[in-house]
């Protein structure tokens, strides 16, 4: 058939133009085919073991948190759901306890009434509660910063920037930072170095539950209890990760708006409908038998979340008749659900950013959270911001 003769025609062609150059550059060909397949070898087990749900292989690469922020915080194709939900559950390495454990193993069933205990805050007791710091002055705004107990130079970075002025606008301001108890063989010697922080700048607020990432919906709900017993007559609060950069003052401009609420208001940047993560080796992992639904309740990002100071008390309250599962924002999420509220958009909905690919100067001076990389980098864009020169 015709056909038939013009492929093998061109094909006679081409094996003569392969041969000829095979046999002119026998050496070098060899060379690049051994170092492709090589390639295509390598490429081919890294896929693989990616995909074989070695997510841990990953973590230990330094930059994961960064890459997974660009890839999968904006590609909804192939990540699964977790990723781009939830940029900020990460683990942390030094907040990884050795028994890490789910939730789901704990006790559900508790005394006195409580249905679910482990998220009940009352069940925890603080061991440092700093709780004249809300009496001597009524603040506006507190920020809670939930962070490791070990990790000092997070928080000595934020005592130097946006958690240093007490007064922001004209409203008094309060940082303090929570910690559970730390893990590890050298805990005895932590929590004398922390007595010492503490009396060094009275800003830590610490609590009995083990300090790990599974634990930190128990965190979160110890901040509400603090705030709702030990500082109920302040206005507003701010729950904010340790790895944050915070405009302090276009968050308390945006707070002085006359038309933000002052009950039941829960703002930041709002997730709707995120499909709760049920692939067993993620770090957002959450069971079916924990948490049925498929999709979690509107709620707003870990990273950063503010919140009029009548809203503690009642999460405290309704915690006891909600399974604790260890997505910590979802959980509030699902607070504000059962007491028939729901998260607002801020004024300004671009103002709450999670993930930054670059410092910009007059965009840092418009913003109110941006997740930072490292603490240096929060110190580093502070000091640029603050200098004198107009930003833009
Ligand atoms: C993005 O998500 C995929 C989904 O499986 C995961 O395998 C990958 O490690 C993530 N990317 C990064 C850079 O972490
Ligand atoms: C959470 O904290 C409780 C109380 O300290 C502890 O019993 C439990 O093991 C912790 N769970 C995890 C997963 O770390």
């Amino acid at each position: 058939m015709g056909g038939l003769e013009t492929g093998s025609g061109v094909n006679g062609l081409k094996r003569q133009l392969v041969e000829s150059s095979h046999h002119q550059k026998k050496p070098l060909f060899h060379i690049w085919f051994k170092f492709l397949l090589l390639l295509c070898l390598v490429l081919f087990g890294l896929g693989y073991t990616l995909s074989s749900s070695s997510v841990s292989m990953w973590q230990t690469f330094p930059l994961y948190e960064h890459y997974y922020r660009i890839f999968n915080w904006t590609s909804k194709v192939n990540a699964p759901p977790s990723y781009y939900v939830h940029p900020k559950h990460r683990v942390k390495q030094n907040e990884i306890h050795e028994n890490m454990q789910p939730l789901s193993i704990l006790p559900t069933v508790a005394p006195s009434g409580t249905q679910y205990h482990q998220g009940y805050p009352r069940n925890y007791h603080f061991i440092m509660d700093n709780p004249e710091v809300c009496k001597t002055n009524t603040p506006f705004l507190v920020l809670m910063v939930p962070v490791a107990p070990n990790n000092r130079e997070a928080r000595d970075a934020i005592r130097q920037t946006w958690g240093k002025d007490t007064v922001v606008q004209g409203e008094v301001v309060l940082t303090l930072f929570m910690l559970g108890l730390p893990g590890g063989a050298d805990a005895g010697q932590q929590k004398e170095k922390l007595n010492q922080e503490n009396l060094e700048h009275h800003d830590l607020i610490q609590s009995d539950f083990m300090d790990t990432y599974l634990n930190l919906t128990i965190k979160t709900m110890v901040i509400m209890d603090w705030l709702a017993t030990r500082c109920p007559t302040a206005a507003y609060a701010m729950k904010i990760d340790s790895d944050m950069f915070l405009n302090i003052d276009n968050l308390v401009t945006m707070l002085q708006k006359p038309g933000i609420p002052k009950l039941n208001y829960l703002t930041g940047m709002l997730m709707w409908n995120r499909p709760v993560v049920r692939t067993k080796s993620s770090k957002w992992y959450v069971s079916e038998e924990l948490y049925p639904d498929p999709t979690y309740p509107t709620y707003t990002l870990g990273m950063g979340y503010v919140f009029s100071n009548d809203l503690p008390e009642k999460f405290v309250q309704v915690s006891k008749s909600i399974k604790p599962f260890n997505i910590e924002d979802a959980y509030i999420g699902m607070c504000m659900k059962k007491l028939g509220l729901a998260p607002t958009s801020p004024p300004n909905p671009s103002q709450f950013k999670a993930y930054n690919t670059k410092y910009n100067r007059c965009e840092y001076s418009k913003v109110i959270t941006y997740i930072l990389g490292s603490s240096q980098e929060l110190i580093k864009y502070w000091t640029d911001l603050k200098k004198p020169e107009p930003p833009c």
